[in-house]
């Protein structure tokens, strides 16, 4: 399978720009996200974005540190749309361990999307609780002082090695060339915030080589007509 771009977003007209412009396989939101967009309603804002992806996964993050309400979350969240997958933290803020939380609801058949990964036995350990997805935080792991590459790419390389099914998702995107470099050392799937993208399409000197085009073109084209009128019917 092919590398991944998902939208790191809850702003609808950015998904559906990027949707329809052929880019996007899926969507990836937290509170913060939900709330920097406007989202009022969790269950609202969390169907309308499933409804818009056809098959493509939307995440969507549990909002509590008790165990038992992210389970209970997670299967409410499930029952809105076929293609939602449940954030769940690896730990919650006190440091108690989710894998129970990952597990259960992967042997429900619930998809899970392990987030807030820094390290590499973080994502080992999601991986083998059953999460579909193990979201790698690069900007955050960087933030920490260590380099993200190192920990996609070993994670990267332990998943191969043992043909886990997980899928590593790189978030936490702060500049383009992160893209670049969580591409390069093996994420399955980036997460994009809206924002990138329009960076990563232009270039200055892409638009002066095709102004110098469409200015010979528009030579060209007098010429061609001149060459008409003075032989019509000639090929
Ligand atoms: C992705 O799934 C995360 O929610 C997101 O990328 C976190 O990014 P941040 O570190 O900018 O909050």
């Amino acid at each position: 399978m092919c590398m991944r771009v998902f939208v790191d977003s809850a702003d609808q007209k950015q998904i559906e720009s990027w949707l329809h412009q052929g880019v996007v396989d899926g969507v990836t939101t937290n509170p913060s996200i939900m709330f920097k967009d406007g989202a009022t309603d969790l269950e609202e804002c969390a169907r309308r974005l499933a409804g818009l992806l056809g098959e493509r996964p939307l995440s969507v993050e549990v909002t509590s540190n008790d165990l038992e309400t992210m389970v209970e979350q997670a299967r409410t969240f499930a029952t809105w749309a076929r293609n939602i997958v449940v954030k769940i933290p690896i730990v919650n803020e006190y440091g108690e361990s989710c894998l129970g939380v990952m597990h259960r609801l992967s042997q429900e058949g619930i998809g899970v999307n392990a987030t807030a990964i820094l390290s590499f036995n973080q994502a080992l350990l999601a991986a083998k609780a059953g999460a579909t997805y193990v979201s790698i935080f690069a900007g955050r792991v960087a933030d920490e002082g260590n380099d993200p590459a190192v920990t996609i790419r070993n994670v990267r390389s332990w998943l191969d090695d043992w043909e886990l099914s997980s899928y590593i998702i790189v978030g936490s995107i702060r500049t383009v060339m992160d893209i670049q470099n969580a591409a390069l050392a093996g994420a399955h799937i980036i997460t994009i915030p809206p924002q990138f993208l329009p960076k990563m399409v232009d270039h200055r000197y892409t638009r002066e080589t095709v102004r110098q085009f469409v200015e010979d073109a528009e030579k060209t084209l007098k010429e061609m007509n001149k060459v008409k009128v003075a032989a019509p019917g000639a090929r």
